[in-house]
């Protein structure tokens, strides 16, 4: 275990935002996540917070006066059994990384969720997901220490409560289990049926029409890259802004007001641009011209004007279209 003191956070997201660390505890095997507790104890730290890569987290300019919990370890093993795959993937892997694995081997189920940066450890916490896909249909099991009994426990994904952009682990139980491993089952084949409406375009635009799934991990790819700051270069956090999920009753008098939506979630890109925010800068943050639910840090410097940014987009959004925004990415020590 490596460890690390006074360590600025903003150093460690992509959104570059956050004070300092008191601690950062790198894991480099099993044996340091066994005796994560203990090194906690010996170091007389009561909070921690467990980051994957950086990218949909920041801090406060208070920082953070604990410890912030990092898993370096990175294997995959996998066994096919007929035409599924079982993949078994240690919570510091590479994403993408990952969903390359997986369409080499031929698999369906995450390859529309490639390019997504961050660590296997962290999909299942916000149940990533884009172009029609989520992580959570694929997971079978995930393997944490339980932080309060000091022990390594299993759960199943009828524990973890998964919705959109949702789990027990960004939620309810957040901070109580450490996840250090997750077991994935794939199967051979090919996505049936319609596909996401901008990743279509895509493929007929550039004359694709198969869908094997590096051939769609590799679409989708490209299509984020066209949209989306790659966070080595542009500092941000992906989407900033949740797409906001309205009533059942509520989607008639959506439509009557012209506002775009899929089923009962309402496309809160289109409110952010529609009420003119799109490209605008504030306080330093830019909503980004391309993708109006991610803000890019220009030249902030602090948590405090990217919250005044922040207010003044949602406030602009609620004025116009009565809808409260809710921030997507998670905030240190919060
Ligand atoms: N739209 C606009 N203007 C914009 C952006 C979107 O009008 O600037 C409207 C359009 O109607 C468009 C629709 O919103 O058809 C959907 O847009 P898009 O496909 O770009 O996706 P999104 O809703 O903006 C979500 C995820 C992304 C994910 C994409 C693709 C959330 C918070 N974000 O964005 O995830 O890549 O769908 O599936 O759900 C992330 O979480 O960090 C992230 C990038």
């Amino acid at each position: 275990m490596i460890i690390r003191e006074n360590i600025p956070i903003s150093e460690l997201v992509t959104m570059r935002i956050g004070g300092n660390a008191r601690y950062v505890f790198e894991l480099e095997d099993k044996e340091d996540i066994k005796n994560l507790i203990s090194e906690l104890k010996n170091h007389n730290i009561d909070k921690w917070y467990f980051l994957g890569a950086g990218a949909n987290t920041f801090a406060t300019d208070a920082g953070f006066d604990g410890a912030i919990i990092v898993n370096k370890i990175a294997n995959i093993i996998f066994k096919g059994d007929g035409d599924k795959i079982h993949f078994k993937v240690s919570a510091g892997m590479d994403w993408d990384f990952f969903v390359e694995r997986t369409t080499k081997e031929g698999c369906t189920g995450i390859e529309c969720l490639a390019g997504i940066p961050g660590t296997v450890g962290a999909a299942p916490v916000q149940n990533i997901g884009a172009y029609g896909q989520e992580v959570a249909t694929t997971i079978t099991k995930i393997h944490a220490l339980d932080m309060e009994k000091d022990e390594l426990i299993e759960l199943d994904p009828s524990e973890c409560d998964f919705s959109y952009r949702h789990s027990i682990f960004n939620s309810t139980a957040r901070g109580k289990y450490y996840i250090y491993e997750v077991d994935f089952t794939l199967e051979k084949g090919e996505i049936k049926g319609e596909l996401y409406g901008s990743l279509q375009k895509y493929l007929d635009d550039n004359n694709i029409t198969s869908r094997e799934p590096k051939v769609l991990a590799e679409a989708v790819r490209n299509v984020r890259d066209s949209k989306l700051p790659d966070p080595k270069e542009i500092a941000s956090s992906g989407s900033f802004f949740k797409n906001v999920y309205v009533d059942e009753s509520k989607v008639a008098e959506l439509d009557e007001k012209g506002i775009p939506h899929h089923g009962t979630k309402v496309n809160t890109g289109w409110l952010i641009e529609n009420a003119g925010l799109k490209g605008k800068v504030f306080y330093g943050f830019k909503v980004s011209d391309k993708a109006a639910l991610v803000l890019i840090n220009e030249s902030g410097k602090s948590y405090e004007d990217m919250q005044k940014a922040v207010k003044e987009i949602s406030d602009t959004v609620e004025a116009k279209f009565g809808f409260k925004l809710e921030q997507e990415p998670n905030v240190i020590g919060k």
